[in-house]
């Protein structure tokens, strides 16, 4: 058997915070009298905090400043955080502790591949540090997916071939980065949007452990 690394995304694969990035960027966005609706918000997924706001005023068709670009960004980042001061293990998006488990109890290797440079404070709140054999966020990468960079990054962490690695994706971009690095992706979220992806499931839930044990083989 060839040992496998499984890579998950962060923030709407793991934990429920995709919907705090959303809240904290629409209200930059209002502030600009930009239209920002959830459609919007896909384009916004997996990419970095600077190129998010580029998209954001890109759409509000905006020039800024560096300035001004640096005050949103810390505004963005300080709201974000407001609403990440109570979470703790309820955040956990649900079907994701069985997965990791039975990944563990198979001895496969696991890592974290994000764009976020909030990552790390997350999992430990959240209390899922010690499943981690390896941890790739925003801090360790220059290119933002759908740059594989990553997710090449967390399998070579691992010892793992990008051929051998998973990905667990709920962004087009990081689908994509998946599929780029010859990763076998795994899209959480909807069809209609991660029709790219490998498999597709809609959440964790239905995800059966007889299909992780299929990957494995
Ligand atoms: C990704 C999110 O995981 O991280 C994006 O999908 C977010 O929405 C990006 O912009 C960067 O996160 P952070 O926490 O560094 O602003
Ligand atoms: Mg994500």
């Amino acid at each position: 058997m060839i040992k496998k690394a499984f890579i998950f995304d962060l923030d709407g694969v793991i934990v429920d915070t995709a919907k705090y990035h959303y809240l904290a960027w629409k209200k930059i966005a209002e502030e600009l009298n930009i239209d920002f609706t959830l459609e919007h918000n896909e384009l916004l997924k997996g990419v970095s905090r600077v190129r998010s706001l580029d998209i954001i005023l890109e759409l509000g068709q905006i020039e800024a400043s560096q300035e001004d670009k640096n005050k949103w960004l810390f505004q963005k980042n300080e709201d974000y955080l407001s609403y990440l001061v109570d979470i703790d293990q309820s955040e956990i998006l649900p079907g994701v502790l069985p997965i990791l488990k039975y990944l563990k109890e198979q001895n496969q290797a696991i890592a974290l591949g994000s764009a976020s440079k909030n990552a790390r404070p997350i999992l430990e709140k959240t209390g899922i540090m010690p499943y981690f054999d390896a941890i790739v966020d925003g801090n360790d990468v220059s290119n933002a997916k759908p740059d594989p960079e990553v997710f090449l990054i967390a399998a070579q962490l691992l010892g793992v071939l990008p051929e051998d690695a998973i990905v667990f994706e709920d962004s087009v971009a990081g689908v994509q980065a998946a599929n780029i690095g010859k990763m076998t992706s795994i899209g959480i979220g909807e069809e209609a949007i991660l029709y790219q992806a490998k498999y597709i499931f809609k959440d964790f839930t239905h995800i059966e452990t007889s299909f992780i044990a299929s990957l494995i083989k």
